[in-house]
């Protein structure tokens, strides 16, 4: 009786939806969970690491990884990307984990020329598989100031969001026949490199090296998982942590209708619509409602 009755009030809290926002992220040093992984002289630090910038020049780009391997959580980072002509950049935000048929949930960022719209690939590989890119531009413009970009990770679903927005969902539809992420640890990586022979306009537009450094900042390295390397036994044992609990297993009505205001506004490109290169629809894209 007692409980029909508390969860009638939740019910009436919540209006009857389960989602919720994943918990705020808390901003730590860049040295508390992220270390340089190549070219550390491009790297710059500010205010004791609460800020970095990355550096892009002709002779190397650079990146960082994070320092643990984790077993799902929420990531996320406040970025400000390369300002002014960025063509032919790419800064890329992205968890991965290290064997062969490996997972990866990737944010990557293709620059433009000048006054020219960024804009923001995802993509999701599952055991090795990758093919899945979506392609939006943003609602507002990413190199005047920091945006939050992170994911929301769990046995149900991988969440992708733009300053608390999700611009996109993949569901675990293991019974569909689809791998999804749930034994390997990844970690978290950032970079910012020169791809000049595709990112911008399909590699027409190429970076002009007169422009350089180019120049991405980054703070609020905020990570809350599981940390495999050291806790293994403990990520296995599922559902304890907040991120595991109902209102983090599907999207809410409310963060529904604002991804499909996303994809009905910004979508570039969209892998579950291109039946050019899929004739058949690949089984996640009804779940993840991609196809609506
Ligand atoms: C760059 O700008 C052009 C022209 O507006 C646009 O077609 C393209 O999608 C933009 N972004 C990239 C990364 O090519």
């Amino acid at each position: 009786m007692e409980i029909v009755v508390v969860m009638m009030v939740v019910l009436m809290i919540n209006g009857g939806a389960l989602g919720a926002a994943p918990r705020k992220a808390i901003d730590v040093p860049f040295g508390r969970n992220y270390a340089p992984t190549w070219a550390f002289d491009h790297i710059k630090y500010f205010n004791g690491g609460s800020q970095i910038q990355l550096l892009l020049d002709k002779y190397t780009g650079t990146g960082f990884q994070s320092k643990g391997s984790y077993l799902f959580g929420h990531f996320s980072m406040n970025i400000k990307l390369v300002a002014g002509d960025s063509a032919g950049t790419v800064t890329a935000f992205y968890l991965s984990s290290q064997n062969s048929e490996h997972d990866e949930i990737d944010f990557e960022f293709l620059g433009n020329r000048t006054g020219q719209p960024y804009i923001l690939q995802t993509n999701v590989f599952t055991g090795g598989k990758g093919d899945r890119e979506q392609r939006i531009y943003l609602w507002f413009d990413p190199t005047k100031d920091f945006h939050r970009y992170s994911v929301l990770w769990n046995l149900y679903q991988i969440v992708f969001f733009v300053d608390d927005i999700p611009i996109r969902v993949f569901k675990n539809c293991k019974d569909l026949g689809v791998k999804f992420p749930f034994n390997q640890a990844m970690k978290m990586y950032s970079s910012l490199w020169n791809a000049d022979d595709w990112a911008t306009r399909g590699g027409l537009e190429k970076t002009d090296w007169s422009k350089a450094p180019f120049v991405a900042s980054y703070k609020g390295f905020h990570i809350d998982g599981c940390e495999a390397s050291v806790e293994a036994k403990f990520c296995a044992t599922q559902g304890k942590r907040w991120w595991d609990q109902k209102e983090f297993q599907d999207l809410d009505a409310f963060q529904f209708r604002r991804l499909r205001w996303v994809r009905s506004k910004f979508t570039i490109y969209n892998y579950c619509k291109d039946r050019v290169r899929y004739p058949a629809i690949p089984p996640e894209c009804s779940r993840d409602r991609d196809l609506f």
